[in-house]
């Protein structure tokens, strides 16, 4: 069968420990499958926030105990982060994290004209900084589109990385695009670093940051 999309990430499953399957157990009870899943959950809350690529959680985690407003949707493939992240919704008995255990370009591509974000983050997507692998960069002007549509009127787009070259490659895909415009509004509120940021600054990388903002 021929994907439709070209993979962006690296591994779906890794390493999984005794503690993080047996939290995936209980992933049916966190995930949400379509949009209209999401748009059921909503109505308990004032805002919704989407983080793409969550890894470990870290982020995802601290904004949803700090903002129980807002209903956060994380999304991603890889299975022993999904699993890290349900042990510490258990933990903290938190009800405002929802989970989409994949590619969430599969998630987006069959929205039609729901516009359900406030906000969406990615911090950090898959560098691939080979040339030849730019290709399954996240960042590219089709997943704009997708994201534009589902994100709300004036709705902010945040994503952060730390290769130099994809910094340059995000600024001139969102300089080219009539869907986004950069915004002074930082929105996003950071306790720490996430495993990936923390790995790139150890390794003598800055950090890129970018915020826009959705234009109708
Ligand atoms: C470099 S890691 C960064 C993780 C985390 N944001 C951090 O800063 O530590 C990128 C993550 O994005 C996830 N990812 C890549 N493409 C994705 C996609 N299309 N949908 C959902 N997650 C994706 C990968 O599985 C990986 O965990």
């Amino acid at each position: 069968m021929r994907l439709k999309f070209l993979p962006s990430f690296v591994k779906r499953r890794g390493r999984i420990t005794n503690n993080q399957e047996e939290n995936l157990k209980s992933l049916s009870d966190y995930s949400i499958n379509t949009l209209d899943d999401i748009e059921f959950h909503l109505s308990k809350f004032l805002h919704c926030c989407l983080e793409i690529g969550f890894g470990n959680a870290e982020h995802l985690f601290f904004q949803a105990i700090n903002n129980p407003e807002v209903l956060f949707i994380g999304s991603e493939v890889y299975m022993s982060g999904i699993g890290t992240l349900i042990g510490n919704i258990q933990k903290e008995e938190i009800s405002n994290i929802k989970i989409f255990p994949d590619d969430i370009r599969i998630l987006l591509d069959e929205n039609k004209d729901k516009q359900i974000f406030d906000a969406v983050k990615i911090i950090c997507p898959d560098p691939w900084p080979k040339e030849r692998h730019h290709k399954r960069r996240l960042i590219n002007a089709d997943f704009l589109k997708l994201l534009h549509n589902s994100i709300k009127a004036d709705g902010n787009l945040y994503i952060s990385t730390d290769w130099a070259d994809y910094a340059e490659n995000i600024k001139e895909t969102l300089d080219q695009s009539t869907l986004f415009e950069s915004s002074k509004d930082f929105f996003i509120q950071k306790e720490s670093l996430t495993k990936f940021e923390q790995r790139g600054k150890d390794e003598g990388r800055e950090i890129f940051e970018f915020n826009f903002q959705k234009k109708d």
